[in-house]
């Protein structure tokens, strides 16, 4: 018999606003995520610009409001100019981060594009490897700049008249890593980042920049990283970024869901990180963190080792999720949630194909992935400000994180709207939990619906032929009497439990 878990519901409660870029995503020039997943002039859905037309449709309805392109490792090989201009004149180039043809036939102009069309914001990304704060100074000139010199009137003879208006840029990518091309040393990376920030906004004063962090908690110069890197550009950066991909490589369940603990050690570790560099500088700039790739990542790597080199969008990273992979996409979104004062970027990495919430078929079908359906929830209903819950839950004990609690959750509430929201993931896989809130302060609000989102079997998972297994039902039982709410969360679930105010 498991105890029941609490919580409170208090608007004192409050973690901080929640920035709407929290629900981002990436597309990067890898495997099938641009070719034959966005983009597939050939495949029936597809529009005059050879954009997927069902593809977009699921975009949509999971609701990003920021992807992040074009990379990833690739950014640190590309040469931006191979993507605009007419297609035919296009150059193929050997693609060394991920050992690809890179054909060119879609690039920046076509991504900005597709944007508009998802109802989505750009976030681009410069190549820090092999090129520099030149190469990046006249990607934002072509990208920002009116009219009347050489770049902004190339964007404009290349078709689009008004600028793009990229107003947030990621410095380079995971740059602390040995595997990246033209990878650096903290010491490196921080002046560079220092001289790119500095020329970039010499063309555009009103952008933004995410400095790379670390590309995961594990690296040996963590958080010595961040410490340099900042100490050199804090001045001239707002983000810095943080990577994490999880998965079940020991096969032990409940060792998998307790690894977004690791997330949020990760958060706070990076956020005190920050805040030394700001007191150290006698800094005013609060510097906020953009966590810009996450996931669980680990279904597909050992098959990858056996995919020929020199393919044109070969089946790259295809992570098949099941349902065990969305309940810690559910802990990872409700860790982000905990962090919302200062996370204010993040991106599920990544969108289309290359372990993505959607999955196509080349010249055939789209479907959702399990992993579609809690980041869709949060992105829709997750908005306003995030409340702590104050959890007491029952624990179980993991080798390497200790006590883990049961409970993984938060909630969020619009005031405006006047909508709560409490998110939550029931660890146990062996039985229901019951818990039970005291939201005395929230008294004149109803339960509107309760969704879950669970499987008998952990390893279901969807194909193009069965894409409905994993489905979210409004079957819960969660119900407000007398400023408690009480719920009954399924074993191993994804809980929304939606509150309106009573008018
Ligand atoms: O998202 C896949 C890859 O993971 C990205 O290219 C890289 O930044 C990270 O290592």
């Amino acid at each position: 018999m498991v105890m029941p878990a609490q919580f409170t519901l208090h608007p004192e409660l409050e973690i901080g606003e929640i920035d709407p870029r929290l629900y981002g995503s990436f597309i990067e020039h890898l495997g099938r995520a641009v070719y034959g997943g966005i983009y597939e002039p050939s495949n029936p859905s597809a529009d005059e610009n050879g954009f997927r037309q069902d593809v977009l449709k699921l975009v949509k309805e999971l609701n990003v409001p920021i992807v992040r392109y074009p990379g990833g490792n690739f950014v640190s090989g590309y040469d931006w100019e191979d993507g605009i201009g007419p297609k035919h004149q296009r150059p193929r180039r050997l693609e060394l981060a991920w050992n690809s043809v890179e054909t060119n036939q879609f690039g920046t102009d076509e991504f900005v594009a597709w944007c508009r069309q998802a109802n989505t914001q750009p976030i681009l990304a410069v190549n820090l490897g092999l090129r520099g704060a030149g190469a990046a100074r006249h990607l934002v000139e072509y990208c920002n700049h009116s009219n009347g010199t050489y770049w902004s009137d190339l964007r404009i003879a290349n078709g689009f008249r008004d600028p793009h208006n990229i107003r947030v840029w990621c410095l380079g990518n995971e740059m602390d890593g040995e595997w990246q091309i033209g990878h650096k040393t903290a010491e490196e990376y921080g002046r560079l980042a220092c001289e790119t920030a500095k020329v970039m906004k010499g063309v555009d004063p009103r952008i933004e920049f995410v400095a790379c962090g670390s590309s995961s908690s594990k690296m040996p110069t963590f958080p010595e990283w961040e410490m340099t890197v900042l100490d050199h550009a804090y001045e001239h950066v707002d983000y810095i970024s943080l990577h994490t991909y999880l998965g079940n490589e020991e096969n032990d369940t409940l060792h998998f869901l307790a690894k977004s603990l690791e997330m949020d050690r990760f958060i706070s570790t990076v956020v005190a990180v920050c805040d030394l560099v700001c007191a150290k500088k006698h800094g005013k700039k609060t510097i906020n963190l953009s966590f810009d790739e996450w996931n669980v990542w680990f279904h597909s790597r050992a098959g990858d080792e056996e995919i020929a080199p020199w393919q044109i969008a070969p089946p790259l990273l295809e992570d098949i999720y099941t349902m065990e992979d969305a309940l810690v996409v559910g802990c990872m979104l409700i860790t982000l949630l905990k962090h919302a004062d200062r996370v204010k970027i993040a991106c599920l990495a990544q969108l289309v194909n290359v372990i993505a919430p959607i999955m196509t078929i080349n010249a055939g079908t789209c479907w959702r992935q399990s992993i579609f359906f809690p980041f869709a929830h949060a992105s829709r209903f997750g908005r306003g400000v995030a409340l702590n819950l104050n959890v007491r839950s029952p624990m179980y004990d993991d080798r390497k994180y200790g006590q883990v609690p049961y409970l993984e959750a938060a909630a969020t509430w619009d005031r405006e709207q006047g909508n709560i929201v409490v998110f939550a993931v029931n660890r146990n896989t062996d039985a229901a939990l019951v818990v039970e809130g005291d939201v005395r302060t929230f008294s004149d609000y109803r339960v509107v619906e309760h969704i879950t989102l669970t499987h008998p079997d952990l390893r279901a998972r969807h194909t193009a032929e069965s894409p409905n297994v994993i489905a979210p039902q409004r079957n819960g039982d969660a119900r407000l009497e007398a400023g408690v709410l009480r719920a009954l969360l399924p074993e191993a679930s994804w809980n929304v439990i939606r509150l309106a105010k009573l008018h």
